[in-house]
């Protein structure tokens, strides 16, 4: 069965002056093996995705973003035409709550800048979900499993990929990963450490799995 994936991979960045910004060292090769392995099963992918140094795969339609609020637009404008969304991206969850238009000065020696927080992008698609398939990521240092549980129920997710990101080549930046996948009827699978190419298959798989029950 051919299924229109929406996909975001990458960081985002949230600007404070004209010559910085907050943001994370998501590289975006995990979404972008998501892609290329939905691609390469002959699905089509809208791929939406923030600022990264690797090239981004062949997909259906390539969308570039650079701040949360713009990956929000990009995604909820694509959602109604499509059948499963992957959030593999690593959105910035607090952006500056003022943007300074001149670059900001060094004077005192404690700085504080007041956050505010970005749209939850997932929590926001979950209000028309449907039998769309939804996929999260949950990238934690600590109680992996009960928090990516509690990221499923709190996203409304069909599917969430587990990280530990205290594991050795799983992760940002790494070309593999390893990761346990959670269902939303319970079921758990621990995977071994493989690359993003074959974890990015086996989700594919388990997607479609998901959209044909
Ligand atoms: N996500 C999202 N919108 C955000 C932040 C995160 O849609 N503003 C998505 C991510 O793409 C990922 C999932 O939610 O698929 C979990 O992201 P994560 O950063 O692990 O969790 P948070 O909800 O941000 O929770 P916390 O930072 O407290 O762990």
């Amino acid at each position: 069965m051919r299924l229109r994936f929406l996909i975001t991979a990458g960081p985002t960045r949230e600007p404070i002056d004209p010559v910085r910004f907050i943001s994370n060292p998501a590289s975006g090769r995990m979404g972008f093996a998501l892609a290329q392995a939905a691609m390469t099963a002959g699905h089509t992918v809208r791929l939406v995705t923030g600022p990264t140094c690797v090239e981004p795969p062949e997909a259906t339609e390539l969308v570039q973003v650079t701040t949360a609020a713009e990956m929000r637009d990009a995604v909820l404008s694509r959602l109604p035409d499509s059948d499963a969304l992957i959030m593999a991206a690593a959105v910035a969850d607090y952006r500056p709550k003022a943007f300074s238009q001149k670059k900001l000065k060094k004077t005192a020696a404690l700085f504080v800048l007041p956050l505010e927080r970005t749209a939850d992008i997932l929590s926001e698609c979950a209000l028309t979900k449907g039998s769309r398939v939804h996929v999260g990521f949950a990238a934690e240092t600590e109680n992996v499993i009960d928090n990516a549980r509690a990221k499923l129920e709190a996203k409304g997710l069909d599917i969430i990929v587990a990280n530990d990101l205290t594991i050795p080549g799983a992760g940002f930046q790494s070309e593999t990963n390893q990761a346990t996948l959670l269902w939303h009827d319970g079921r758990i699978e621990a995977l071994p450490l493989m690359t993003k190419a074959d974890l990015a298959t086996h989700i594919v798989n388990a997607v479609v799995d998901r959209y044909d029950t």
